[in-house]
């Protein structure tokens, strides 16, 4: 979102509140953002508010403003990357449609070149109406992007679809619909967070895997483009906008699942720490407290990335793996990086306290199998996951797409 000129349009429903925060998002993601509100939004939430919060002038009236007498046009043209109206009522969904503009924001809506991307946002009686359906149908055979309304409980006490997404959401959507597709038509398979193995109906063994980097690969591979399906050990991390999910909870059921999903992708990361021991028995019932001590019978797991590394020779593709390391940091990277088959391995020196597990920062060394390495900054997860698919990407085009 760095940089990135983005018009919001306001209008006159419950949800305009949530407009705030999604501004207060996309400004603190590094975006320009200027707002435009109908006359009715300012009932609900005063212009001040996005005044402070976009650093901008915001203008809801068509004569009666400062400002140039023709915003209307070049607000939603210049070098504008995107226009966002939400909540998008029914009535401003029905003036886009029948190209009706009775005031500013509708104005510049008619006017724009710039892609608009609407966010519905009603009570679900209104919602479901015929009429509206048919205009959301409409606008997004014309190339407008639509965000479904969330399903729950609504201002108006009732249960439907009809909430305005999530702020956080939207700017997920937002910033896919931006960014440049440089991983479309590429398939990209991510593991993520912890396994975790049971040794009672009460009792585990895992590790301290947040899955924030695996999230982070998913998210910013979907945002490039690629089709993306992230095999997850239990994390608490909202799931990526447009990314198939599927959640394991032990090393062999992540095993299964990624040999069955495999099969198909160019790309494997694997960013999973997946626990390489599991109880030899698991006890039927919760085991009791007796003697001082307890022994535990562990058994490797299977190496699901060694299996993938193995089958590279029918299922061509490019491999990537994790290190999580506290010390001989680049030689033990360079073994399994080896005797993993991989193309490339992202270590981690988990003994940080600003990297690795449970950070929203990481600081990473990339190896390639060339023998090159090449260290990153300190960045936050999302940054390093855009490094990380910047690599893969080169590393693909080398040796898949030659003749690009
Ligand atoms: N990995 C895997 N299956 C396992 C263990 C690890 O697929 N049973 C993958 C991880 O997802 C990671 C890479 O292998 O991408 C390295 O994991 P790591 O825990 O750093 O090393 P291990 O191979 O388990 O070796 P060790 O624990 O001895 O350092």
């Amino acid at each position: 979102m760095k940089g990135k000129k983005i018009v919001i349009g306001v209008t006159g429903g419950i949800a305009a509140y949530k407009a705030a925060e999604l501004v207060r998002l996309l400004v603190k993601a590094g975006a320009h953002v200027r707002v435009a509100m109908t006359l009715n939004a300012t009932r609900f939430v005063s212009p001040l508010t996005f005044e402070t919060l976009s650093g901008s002038k915001v203008i809801w009236s068509m004569f009666d403003r400062e400002g140039t007498s023709v915003d209307h046009i070049t607000w939603g043209q210049d070098d504008v990357d995107l226009i966002i109206i939400a909540p998008a009522t029914g009535n401003i969904i029905a003036k886009m449609c029948h190209g009706i503009g009775d005031d500013f924001l509708s104005t510049m809506i008619m006017a724009a070149t710039a892609p608009v991307l609407i966010c519905p946002s009603m009570n679900s009686q209104m919602y479901i109406n015929p009429a509206v359906q048919g205009n959301i149908r409409l606008l997004r055979e014309r190339g407008v992007l639509v965000m479904e309304p969330g399903k729950g409980e609504l201002a108006c006490h009732t249960e439907g679809p009809g909430r305005l997404p999530e702020p956080e959401d939207i700017v997920e959507y937002a910033s896919m619909v931006i960014s440049e597709h440089d991983l479309s038509g590429r398939s990209i398979l991510v593991t993520a967070g912890p396994t975790l193995e049971p040794i009672d109906p009460v009792r585990y063994i895992t590790n301290r895997s947040t899955g924030k980097m695996g999230y982070a690969l998913a998210r910013a591979a979907k945002k490039r483009g690629a089709s993306v399906t992230l095999v997850s050990g239990p994390v608490g991390l909202k799931s990526p906008l447009g990314v198939e999910e599927c959640q394991v909870k032990t090393a062999e059921e992540m095993m299964k699942t990624v040999m069955e999903k495999s099969s198909s992708c160019d790309i494997i990361i694997k960013a999973a720490a997946v626990s390489d021991y599991r109880p030899s028995e698991v006890a039927p019932d919760k085991i009791k407290k007796g003697s001082d001590t307890l022994t535990l019978e562990l058994v490797r797991n299977p190496d699901i990335l060694a299996e993938l590394g193995r089958r590279k020779k029918e299922h061509p593709c490019i491999l990537v793996g994790f290190a999580a390391e506290t010390k001989d940091l680049l030689a033990n990277a360079r073994e399994k990086l080896k005797s993993k088959n991989l193309d490339m391995i992202v270590l981690n020196d988990v003994s940080r306290s600003d990297a690795g597990f449970e950070t929203d920062t990481n600081i990473v060394r990339m190896i390639f199998s060339d023998g090159r390495v090449e260290d990153s900054l300190l960045m936050t997860k999302d940054e390093v996951a855009d490094l990380i698919l910047d690599r893969v990407k080169t590393i693909w085009e080398a040796n898949f797409d030659s003749g690009s």
